[in-house]
């Protein structure tokens, strides 16, 4: 037979094979034909087993900075926002706990790459690490800085050195649920900055890792939480991820405070115009964003900010400086820069009133 006649006779052979029949489950996964989104277990006897809800001690309030995506500026948002609201004329004691336990990033934004191990209590409770009169806890911490790689090309100079963030957490579920539980209930936040004198913060602000996982499940679960807010880029690709993260804080009956646009415009130096790089404008009605988010109730007021793209402020936490801070007229300033500064203090606000509202009921 000719090469050409084989391939036909190849190609009628597959082309025309009958197909599986039950082609809609083509990995055989097991099939539930009631299309039942999977439940979140109930708190308290029915379920049997879960402990009910408690304050962690030695703080008043508990803000979670969520997002059901990575890399839309969630830990950057939390770090400003913890500073932001130690910034307020009130002079709030605001501690930031980081639990994004497989990525985290606090360390970086706040300064506090590669410290050493922190201390313990006499009772066995993580002492808090400070910078910039924030104290912080994060999983990195705990972590010996990562080694480098024994297959890698000789080191090239230019690059950092591996540090503690950059070790894997290599662990199953339950290895991650008790490191949340000691990093929620662990921590010593008594001798945060006390300036009267009641001890402990005002304010607890917690990094989530994005999505619903495990760990936003467990402290929706464990933890009295006041305020969460969702940070999200302003297009359509992000909508269903915020749809995911309000039904998640509805059906855990959590405050919900609102939606962070970050990333929602930049502010051209050259032009001052205002473009929009993700989607178009999230506050016209048209546009498919703005629609969407109307559509889950968490339009109008429900958007606490929108934060514009702006250079240093990635920069900022870089360096470990948030912007918060470093952008308060030691550098010098853009417009875009100017407008970040204020709308991050109306994000701070806007919380700090919700906060004491509940305290007021
Ligand atoms: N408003 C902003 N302007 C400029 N860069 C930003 C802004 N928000 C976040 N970034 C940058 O985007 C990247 C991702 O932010 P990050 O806070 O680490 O996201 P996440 O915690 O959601 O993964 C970082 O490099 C950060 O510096
Ligand atoms: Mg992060």
């Amino acid at each position: 037979m000719l090469p050409t006649q084989l391939w036909a006779n190849t190609r009628r052979s597959i082309f025309t094979a009958s197909l599986p029949k039950n082609h809609e489950n083509p990995l055989g996964l097991p099939l539930n034909n009631n299309r039942v989104p999977p439940q979140i277990p109930r708190r308290g006897p029915i379920s049997g087993g879960l402990p009910a809800k408690r304050k962690i001690p030695n703080v008043k309030h508990v803000v979670l900075v969520s997002s059901c995506k990575g890399g839309v500026g969630k830990s950057t948002v939390a770090t400003n926002l913890a500073v932001s609201l130690s910034l307020l004329p009130q002079r709030l004691r605001v501690g930031i706990l980081d639990l994004d336990v497989f990525g985290p990033s606090i360390p970086t934004l706040m300064g506090l790459k590669n410290v050493e191990e922190p201390g313990l209590t006499q009772a066995g409770a993580l002492i808090p690490i400070t910078n910039h009169g924030i104290p912080t806890m994060s999983m990195a911490y705990l972590l010996p800085p990562a080694s480098q790689p024994s297959s890698s090309p000789t080191p090239n100079s230019d690059s950092e050195p591996p540090t503690n963030e950059d070790t894997p957490v290599v662990w199953r579920g339950l290895m991650v649920q008790k490191a949340v539980q000691q990093l929620l209930f662990q921590t010593d936040w008594s001798a945060a900055i006390s300036q009267n004198t009641s001890p402990g913060l005002d304010i607890l602000v917690i990094d989530l890792p994005p999505g619903t996982g495990d760990i936003p499940l467990s402290v929706g679960q464990l933890v009295d939480v006041d305020s969460t807010i969702i940070i999200t880029t302003p297009d359509i690709l992000s909508l269903s991820d915020v749809r995911r993260g309000v039904a998640m804080f509805r059906k855990l009956e959590m405050p919900l405070t609102g939606l962070v646009i970050n990333n929602a415009y930049f502010i051209c130096p050259n032009c001052s115009e205002r473009h929009y790089l993700f989607g178009g404008n999230p506050n016209d009605e048209r546009n498919m964003f703005a629609k969407g988010v109307k559509a889950m109730g968490m339009g109008g007021d429900k958007i606490v900010g929108e934060l514009p793209l702006v250079v240093d402020v990635g920069r900022g936490g870089e360096k470990g400086v948030p912007y918060a801070l470093s952008g308060r007229g030691v550098l010098g300033e853009t417009d875009a820069g100017k407008i970040w500064q204020e709308v991050m203090k109306t994000i701070a606000e806007r919380i700090w009133g919700e906060l004491r509202a509940r305290t007021v009921k």
